[in-house]
């Protein structure tokens, strides 16, 4: 039997909540996503948001390789009860030139949520402008917000709140470390990076960032930048769309080793995203050592990103 139509008429679509970059989200938010990335970790997320994504499908794109990021949000989706479906970009019509428009609208009419990680951060949101269902930020040539959310829930996890604490970047001003920039007002705590001359993060991520009330200070010598640190973050030198082959002249005084390590505080914990390229920005010794918590960070991508999802999906306030 077939069952009549509603004569109701349509309530009017919400918009779907995207996660495109820490700028966009309002404070209480993410500490939302962040206390709830806390909880998945410890085991005490609310039943209800346990598995809530049952018959969920997420999509995810990737026009760039990846471990942490593939695997944590595949596996992510599936904690929560969800499907998943991994496009790479070659193996689909993106590559051979269906627009970005085109590929967002017909994937919205498959599944839940989207995320992608590219280049340029117009294809993002262009991909956001026509989903019909919310799209996250798994990477662009200019931000890492997911990264980052992950970040913060493993400085936290050691170290307890970020609110008034010195974070110190010190490397390439790359991808990673604007993330971080967009994160310092919204978490409140001081963001210093050392980087050498042309590899300074975008000066208006660190203008805004200041003009909501963060501090952020921009200097090229890491031994003085990182002096009472509690957190000392590096990157590799060369990002994945970098396309200089030699930049090591220039970074080689911001590897962090034990002797830079030791401008920080003692306390001071060591991060690195990975994928790390050992002994060129970091040393054995310091990502080995036992200030290092670079495979905590990596853990903490699953939780973070189910934090994510679920605040896509609009199951946290
Ligand atoms: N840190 C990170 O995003 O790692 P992948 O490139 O492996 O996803
Ligand atoms: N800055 C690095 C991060 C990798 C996770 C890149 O963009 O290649």
């Amino acid at each position: 039997m077939i069952t009549p139509m509603s004569s109701q008429p349509a309530a009017a679509a919400m918009p779907p909540r995207h996660f495109l970059d820490i700028a966009d989200v309002d404070a209480a938010t993410l500490r939302r996503m962040i206390d709830l990335a806390a909880q998945y970790r410890t085991g005490t997320a609310p039943e209800a948001l346990r598995r809530p994504l049952a018959g969920k499908t997420l999509a995810m794109i990737f026009e760039k390789p990846s471990t942490r990021t593939r695997v944590s949000f595949q596996v992510g989706m599936q904690q929560l009860g969800g499907e998943v479906v991994v496009l790479s970009h070659q193996d689909t019509q993106l590559g051979r030139g269906e627009t970005i428009p085109d590929a967002s609208r017909v994937l919205s009419r498959f599944v839940d949520i989207m995320m992608i990680r590219t280049f340029a951060p117009e294809t993002l949101h262009e991909l956001a402008d026509y989903a019909s269902v919310p799209v996250i930020n798994g990477l662009t040539d200019e931000t890492h917000p997911c990264q980052v959310m992950a970040d913060i829930a493993t400085f936290e996890q050691h170290r307890g709140p970020i609110a008034g604490k010195v974070i110190a970047w010190t490397g390439d001003g790359n991808n990673v470390a604007q993330s971080w920039i967009e994160a310092a007002p919204k978490f409140g705590f001081e963001m210093r990076l050392a980087c050498p001359e042309g590899l300074e993060p975008r000066e208006d991520i660190v203008a805004r960032a200041r003009a909501e009330g963060a501090t952020v200070i921009v200097g090229s010598d890491p031994r003085e930048l990182l002096v009472g640190a509690d957190c000392v973050i590096t990157d590799t030198w060369l990002s994945m769309h970098d396309t200089d082959t030699d930049r090591s002249n220039a970074l080689l005084p911001y590897q962090v080793n034990a002797d830079l390590m030791a401008c920080a505080k003692p306390s001071a914990l060591f991060m690195h995203c990975l994928p790390a390229h050992r002994n060129e920005e970091v040393t054995d010794e310091v990502m080995d050592g036992p200030q290092s918590v670079v495979w905590d960070e990596a853990e903490n991508r699953l939780h973070a990103q189910k934090a994510v999802m679920v605040w896509c999906m609009g199951l946290l306030s």
